[in-house]
């Protein structure tokens, strides 16, 4: 019998282990980037999806007060306890970024990692970018990337990863569907406790926004694009981006 796991509360066992070859601090240069692109300097961020904080912990070491969000309570405590291993302050609280409400603001929201793909549809896009919004100071930036059909076409669309560990093993199969721009993802975790291994699986949906809707979206929530980037550049997103950032002011 497969128990089925809300999204990413058992990935959360692996999730650094098995993102080992993200590099976050070529991330975490990026973001400072667009920082100095923009001319801004930000002193608080919050990290909207955190996980279990890889991206924040090195924004906070570069002297950034770090506030994350994240649903599965799972990445949290990883994150929590990351913090109290390596010493290194962060908050992190739970919260759904379609409809969260930290009471207070920041001078800048983050959002990474294809994470604002997890949003279905159009509405709960609308409102991820709204709640965003309430945690911005006036004129505050918010920087999201959103992974491109391209990438999920090429490089996930059809395809099976796996790993086989000491502690646990996954299976990751991957279904695009182009009619609906939604991409299925299945993972089975095999996980070991005492001398067996319990089996878990977890359906992630991810969706595609084509970078014009997007647009639209924001500017209907009351922000200014002020960029759209391919990932890492300054250069317009083209058909070979896998990956495009956006930057949107709050007005
Ligand atoms: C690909 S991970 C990225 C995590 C982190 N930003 C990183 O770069 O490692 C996606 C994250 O989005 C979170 N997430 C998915 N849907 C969410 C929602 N509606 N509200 C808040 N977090 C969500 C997941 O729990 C997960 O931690």
């Amino acid at each position: 019998m497969v128990e089925l796991a809300p999204s990413y509360e058992r990935f959360a066992y692996a999730y650094d282990r098995i993102m080992y070859n993200v590099d976050y601090h070529r991330w975490a240069d990026y973001i400072q980037k667009i920082f100095r692109h923009h001319s801004e300097s930000p002193t608080s961020i919050l990290d909207v999806a955190c996980g279990t904080g890889a991206l924040t912990f090195i924004l906070s070491e570069l002297g950034y007060q770090m506030t994350g969000v994240d649903l599965a309570e799972g990445m949290l405590e990883i994150a929590r306890q990351k913090s109290i291993d390596l010493g290194i302050v962060a908050a992190f609280k739970p919260g759904d970024m379609r409809n969260f409400d930290l009471g207070e603001q920041f001078d800048t929201v983050i959002c990474t990692y294809d994470s604002i793909n997890y949003m279905r549809d159009e509405d709960e896009f609308a409102s991820a970018c709204r709640q965003a919004s309430i945690h911005l100071k006036p004129d505050g930036i918010f920087i999201f990337d959103v992974t491109t059909e391209r990438n999920i076409a090429r490089h996930f669309h059809g395809q099976t990863f796996a790993e086989n560990h000491e502690d646990y093993a996954y299976i990751w199969q991957n279904i695009y569907s182009k009619r609906d721009q939604i991409c299925r993802t299945t993972l089975t975790f095999f996980i070991q406790e005492n001398n067996l291994f319990r089996r878990f699986e977890e359906l992630h949906v991810q969706r595609i926004f084509d970078n014009g809707l997007i647009k639209k979206i924001l500017q209907r929530c009351g922000y200014d694009v002020i960029g759209m980037y391919d990932m890492y550049t300054f250069n317009r997103p083209g058909r070979f981006s896998d990956r495009v950032n956006f930057v949107a002011r709050k007005t």
